[in-house]
């Protein structure tokens, strides 16, 4: 029988240079993590179908990876964590302190196209501040979203954040005399979909959302407008032009007033550089309520390396408990990309401390001391099977350790072993009681350098 020898079309296998990098992109992530104080949660890479069904939106529903369980349940794999932390959450919300700021990493699968950035499994840091209805929260998080690029050493030339509202695109929907919510919904979904769809296409769907007698053109030249509007001023001149009455004129006043808060906080957090205002965010998830952004690369139109916003209302609707929520994620493909197009990924090393040499005779005693290392926590290894102690320093030296202890049958007579530091090339013989304290207080001096 053939041998599989190919993963599925956008999944990946991770040789151990590959799992190194992985694993360092997840520690900075921890780490930034722990600098924000947030806390790490896990759940089901299973989940029932329902769970996204309910409220992803249509284009995670398409791409869902889902079967029916020998139960003759429909589960699918997850393609995202967020509608899992509403439920972790909303079933012990009454008891968890609040604001809860939690985060996790996950690997996530969605039926894409496998393509530069995208691929059918990918991994995620996941960072949700639950219970917080200040615009502080979403400040927070973007402070925290640019640390987590930062400590990498992406500055400000490589990545920025453009920063949308879907509450302002809702109030300009009403001045335009368009209420109805499922409707508004739709129009989102469009708005999302405007940069990577042609204008045919696009004017095609908005003609079906609008009143007959409505103008698709003036819609597309308004929207236009919005779209590109990249301060505040932009945006209320967006409004004055459709006149709206007193009530939503009141209500655009409140939400420019918000708008106007949150860019002064993140002035302060020393994120205001990285921020541009800019309308042409939509986001694609159909739970989002209010501020939305997403971090892309700065001298490429690819695709995002994070996206999040506030989604008030999903713990109500999956729940029953209403709780406001804003969160992000980063994923693993394009931050990967970027770090390898400026020579910033993580350097990785496979470090030993020591490696083992010995004589048939001396072998046990070797093995012993072998133990007694690891034991002490450091590395060690030796050639398994037999071989001559000639060619046991031979492949010594392919493993570049920082010790190579030899065991030779004439200076364990004298209960020593020969230790050579390999960088310095010095030899000393010490007592075999001594060997752990002695390679021990030695790697911990050069940890400390
Ligand atoms: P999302 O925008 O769908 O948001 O994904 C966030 C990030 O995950 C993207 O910016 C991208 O870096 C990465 N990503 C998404 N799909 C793929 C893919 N097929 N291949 C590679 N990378 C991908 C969410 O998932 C929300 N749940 C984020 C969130 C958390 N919102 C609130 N809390």
């Amino acid at each position: 029988m053939a041998v599989v020898m190919e993963t599925l079309p956008g999944f990946r296998d991770f040789y151990p240079t590959e799992c190194a990098v992985r694993n360092a992109l997840f520690a900075a992530w921890k780490e930034v993590a722990r600098r924000f104080h947030f806390r790490e949660f896990d759940s089901p890479i299973l989940e029932p179908l329902e769970l996204f069904t309910e409220k992803s939106g249509e284009e995670i529903i398409e791409q869902l990876f889902t079967f029916e369980d020998r139960g003759g349940r429909k589960v699918a794999l997850r393609p995202e964590t967020t509608p899992s932390l509403v439920r972790l959450i909303g079933t012990r919300a009454a008891s968890l302190k609040k604001p809860i700021k939690w985060f996790n990493i996950t690997e996530n699968f969605r039926y894409e196209r496998p393509q530069k950035g995208r691929l059918r499994s990918f991994y995620q840091f996941n960072v949700d501040i639950v219970g917080e209805s200040s615009f502080s929260a979403e400040a927070e998080l973007i402070a925290l979203a640019i640390e987590s690029f930062s400590l990498f050493g992406l500055s400000r030339q490589h990545f920025y954040i453009r920063l949308s509202d879907r509450q302002t695109w809702i109030l300009w929907l009403r001045a335009l005399g368009i209420g109805e919510s499922s409707t508004q919904m739709s129009l989102l979904n469009i708005l999302d979909k405007w940069e990577r769809r042609e204008k045919k296409d696009l004017e095609k769907d908005v003609s079906r959302c609008l009143p007959p007698a409505a103008s698709v053109q003036e819609f597309f030249i308004r929207a236009e407008k919005l779209r590109q509007s990249n301060t505040l001023q932009d945006i209320r001149g967006c409004f004055d032009a459709l006149n709206p009455n007193d009530a939503l004129e009141e209500a655009v006043n409140q939400r420019l007033l918000i708008w106007e808060k949150l860019l002064e906080e993140l002035d302060a957090l020393q994120c205001g550089s990285f921020v541009r205002v800019d309308l042409g965010i939509v986001r694609g998830l159909a739970y989002y309520t209010g501020f939305v952004f997403e971090v892309f690369e700065s001298d490429l139109n690819g695709r995002a390396l994070a996206g999040g916003g506030r989604y008030d209302l999903l713990f109500e609707k999956l729940t029953g408990y209403a709780l406001p929520a804003v969160g992000f994620a980063v994923g693993d493909v394009t931050l990967g990309d970027v770090l390898k197009k400026y020579h910033l990924l993580p350097k990785v090393t496979f470090p030993l401390d020591c490696f083992v040499v010995f004589e048939n005779s001396t072998r046990k005693q070797a093995l012993q001391d072998v133990g007694s290392l690891r034991q002490n926590g450091l590395s060690v290894t030796y050639v398994l099977g037999e071989g001559t102690v000639s060619k046991q320093f031979k492949k010594a030296l392919e493993y570049n350790p920082n010790f190579i202890l030899f065991y030779g049958s004439d200076e364990l007579g004298n209960n020593q072993v020969q230790v050579k530091h390999v960088a310095t090339r010095n030899v000393a013989l010490i007592e075999r009681e001594k060997l752990v304290n002695f390679v021990r207080n030695y790697a911990a001096g050069s940890k400390r350098e």
